[in-house]
């Protein structure tokens, strides 16, 4: 059976110009940065390089870049660090509810230790509203978090309007931008972001790697204790291997990124046209040009999620309900309920398309053939 691959939110394959870099390197290269004879400077001249990429490929200082193991020790390291840096200039922290789980379980952390905590919600649109953000903000605020792109539902947040909003108050401001570094041009001074979290399995790196931006102004509080790398702010000797993967990714990145966002929205317009042409009944989940083009959360009606997502799974189509899957079982998607409330039926029947790379526009005849298919079964 030939399989589809179109969860690539969840993470994406290994780019092949990566895994080539990645296994010249695995042979060849194991200095420690640290140390100071040839093995350890030609080791430091590959991390060094690979920061200055990272900062390049967001417009930000080559002291900026904060090597992590990914986007949630990034998130982590954001979050915690800096709220425990600022707890004496205040005690309220604003997120909002559709966030990533490695951003809202932190500030669900936060809230246990005592620190008061506004969730901002979102209308059908899938979008924030910068009103919301700015009716939160108090003299004591002293941090804002809202990711840049929504991993479930593709929806840009309005950073730049927070960004100034936030300009002249005291409260730092965070973006998970996961699921943005790979689609959208980033420049954390057009965003005026504090903090921006980044991981590699999502632009066809290595998993276990990821960076934080950190402005040189802003403080942390340290989390983990040791060496000196990563200018103390997270000590470890470096993961070489992946760090080498994740600069190799972001080469192709820059190089393709242009063209990859057009074949995007071309699997998505394929795939669209696909379904009605099959006359499926469908929804696309909130504001369809608010949203990056290789996301596309989708709800059928009459349809329950979990066998759907496993019909799908047996004709080869992988996709995902983009929300939590727990003992077997999938979790209503937290953000599909800040959109639409509780009790909406698209908390039960919605599925995340995410294209990737190499995806076809043949593929997605194939892939609405199936859906029509399954949905016939089902429904008889
Ligand atoms: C928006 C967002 N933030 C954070 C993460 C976590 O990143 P990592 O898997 O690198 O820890 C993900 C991964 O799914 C994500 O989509």
């Amino acid at each position: 059976m030939t399989r589809i691959y179109l969860d690539h939110a969840a993470t994406t394959p290994v780019h092949p110009e990566v895994a080539h870099v990645m296994t010249e390197h695995l042979s060849n290269q194991y200095g420690n940065p640290s140390s100071i004879h040839h093995y350890g400077r030609e080791s430091k001249k590959l991390l060094d390089e690979a920061r200055n990429l990272m900062a390049s490929s967001i417009n930000a200082d080559f002291s900026s870049i904060i090597f992590t193991s990914g986007g949630t020790e990034a998130n982590n390291l954001a979050i915690f660090g800096s709220v425990y840096a600022r707890s004496n200039k205040g005690k309220h922290i604003i997120t909002s509810s559709i966030e990533h789980h490695a951003v809202l379980h932190p500030f669900e952390q936060l809230e246990a230790e005592g620190f008061e905590v506004t969730y901002l919600s979102v209308d059908p649109s899938g979008v924030i509203s910068v009103e919301d953000v700015q009716a939160a903000l108090r003299e004591d605020t002293i941090f804002v978090s809202v990711m840049t792109v929504n991993n479930e539902t593709g929806h840009r947040q309005p950073l730049e309007e927070i960004g100034e909003l936030l300009a002249d108050h005291q409260a730092v401001f965070h973006t998970d931008a996961v699921q943005a570094f790979g689609v959208e041009k980033i420049d954390v001074d057009a965003l005026r972001v504090d903090l921006l979290s980044v991981s590699s399995h999502k632009i066809y790196g290595p998993k276990g790697i990821g960076f934080l931006y950190k402005r040189n102004e802003v403080d942390l509080k340290r989390r983990v204790f040791g060496g000196e790398q990563e200018r103390k702010w997270r000590s470890g000797t470096e993961n070489t291997l992946a760090i080498e993967g994740f600069k190799q990714a972001v080469n192709v990145l820059k190089r393709d990124m242009g063209q990859r966002t057009e074949h995007y929205q071309k699997l998505t317009d394929t795939l669209l046209k696909e379904l009605d042409e099959r006359f499926i009944v469908y929804e696309v989940n909130g504001e369809d040009s608010k949203k990056v083009p290789n996301i596309m959360n989708i709800s059928f009606p009459g349809m329950d999620v979990e066998i759907f997502l496993m019909n799908l799974d047996l004709e080869g189509i992988a996709v995902s309900s983009g929300s939590a899957c727990t003992a077997g079982s999938i979790d209503p998607s937290h953000v599909l309920k800040a959109m639409y409330g509780e009790e909406d039926p698209k908390l039960r029947n919605s599925i995340r398309f995410s294209f990737g790379i190499d995806n076809t526009e043949e593929e997605m005849v194939v892939a609405a053939e199936k859906i029509k298919k399954i949905i016939e079964r089902l429904q008889g």
